[in-house]
């Protein structure tokens, strides 16, 4: 838990620019030091509706907030919808009208401070008349941080850290994107139990089942970009779509990314025109995910054959692994990654496990790349 702000806490954050470090200009323990008992319950509600949106609004964060009068009642909430769409603060203020003044706006990150597609939103906040502000999220950006100093500038009292790690978890692929400035990769497998991803002559269609496949059109939903190797678009010839199970496109699409020097015929499916496609005339992962950073791409989903996932390996540039293990054997053709340059037992790579789930007939295994304590 890191609703450090709360009551059990009281010490931890404060009027002024309250933080988990604590607040300055804050007595400690006082009223105005802690979050609420209503104010917690409009961050859940914040961080609900942060989360309700099918779509992801990148390449923005998402953000939900929660306007409450004096009183601690609710007068409006709003969130994020995409970019040149109002922030959250803005979207709650409008709906709020005249209410919002004297009142408390509950943020799940921090009220940014500067001009990009929109206004600031602490400006907004000062220019309603809001009393109070209480966050969730620090702003990780550069770019946009300090809001919380120019409300307490302007008379407001903020809050910081309120369910801070619910709220940094709604966002944690952007999170990472505009701290490393770079994206988070996600690499995504389909194998058999023996560890092969595609059968002798090549052939991968369908490893997984039904639900496994339905599965990864969700991942490929939550992402900005899919990427493979020239190998994968020439032998599979994919979509990499966001698709229903009807076949139905989804409201989104991230963009198609291929990387390597032979050309993509004009008759592919990454021709088709239902998504934007990007060719990367490259072998090195790190300057490919330069390009797609300087695209505001967030969160790469890695969906290459044992090539290009053995370079992003080699490149230290995966963040996470999800693995979809068939019950099935094929006993030849390719492995899930070519070599890594390990020669010996003791150089193994060992992964963290986060979840195992079922999926349909299937395992879905979700890992990070920080090693488990091995024994
Ligand atoms: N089951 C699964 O999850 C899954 C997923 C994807 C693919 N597959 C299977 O994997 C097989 C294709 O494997 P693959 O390894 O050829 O696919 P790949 O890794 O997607 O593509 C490899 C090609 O990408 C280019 N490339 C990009 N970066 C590179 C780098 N750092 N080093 C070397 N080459 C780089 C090279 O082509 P250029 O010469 O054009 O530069 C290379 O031949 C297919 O049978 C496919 O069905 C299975």
């Amino acid at each position: 838990m890191s609703d450090r702000a709360s009551p059990s806490s009281p010490g931890a954050a404060g009027a002024g620019v309250g933080s988990e470090a604590g607040a300055a200009g804050a007595a400690p323990g006082s009223e105005e030091a802690a979050a609420s008992a209503a104010e917690l319950a409009a961050m859940r509600r914040a961080l609900a509706l942060a989360a309700s949106s099918d779509v992801v609004p990148s390449p923005n964060p998402r953000v939900g907030c929660v306007l409450l009068d004096p009183a601690g009642r609710t007068v409006a909430a709003g969130f994020h919808r995409g970019a040149g769409t109002p922030h959250a603060e803005v979207d709650a203020l409008r709906q709020a009208g005249g209410r919002a003044r004297g009142g408390t706006a509950v943020v799940t990150l921090e009220p940014c401070a500067h001009t990009g597609r929109t206004g600031p939103c602490a400006d907004a906040l000062l220019a309603a008349g809001v009393a109070r502000v209480v966050y969730g999220q620090a702003d990780p950006n550069q770019l946009a941080a300090g809001g919380a100093a120019r409300l307490a500038a302007g008379g407001v009292a903020v809050v910081g850290g309120v369910l801070a790690e619910e709220a940094s978890a709604l966002n944690a692929a952007w999170t990472f994107a505009v701290t490393h400035g770079r994206p988070f990769v996600t690499w995504k497998v389909a194998a058999t139990l023996d560890g092969r991803v595609a059968a002798a002559d090549g052939t991968s269609r369908w490893i997984t089942g039904a639900a496994a496949r339905a599965d990864v059109h969700r991942l490929r939903a939550e992402v900005d970009a899919v990427l493979v190797g020239t190998g994968t678009a020439l032998v599979d010839d994919p979509s990499l779509t966001v698709r229903a199970a009807d076949g139905s496109p989804g409201p989104c699409q991230p963009l198609r990314v291929v990387m390597g020097m032979r050309a993509i015929p004009d008759g592919s499916r990454l021709r088709d025109g239902l998504a934007p496609l990007r060719v990367l005339a490259t072998h090195d992962p790190a300057a490919a995910l330069a390009a797609l950073a300087a695209e505001e791409v967030r969160h790469v989903l890695l969906e290459g054959g044992p090539t290009v996932a053995a370079a992003f390996l080699r490149a230290g540039l995966v963040d996470r692994v999800v693995w979809y293990l068939a019950p099935a054997l094929l006993g030849a053709g390719p492995a899930a990654i070519d070599d890594l340059g390990i020669a010996t037992i003791t150089d193994i790579r060992r992964l963290r496990v986060a979840t195992v789930d079922r999926v349909g007939h299937d395992l879905r295994i979700t890992a990070t790349m920080e090693p488990e304590p091995h024994d």
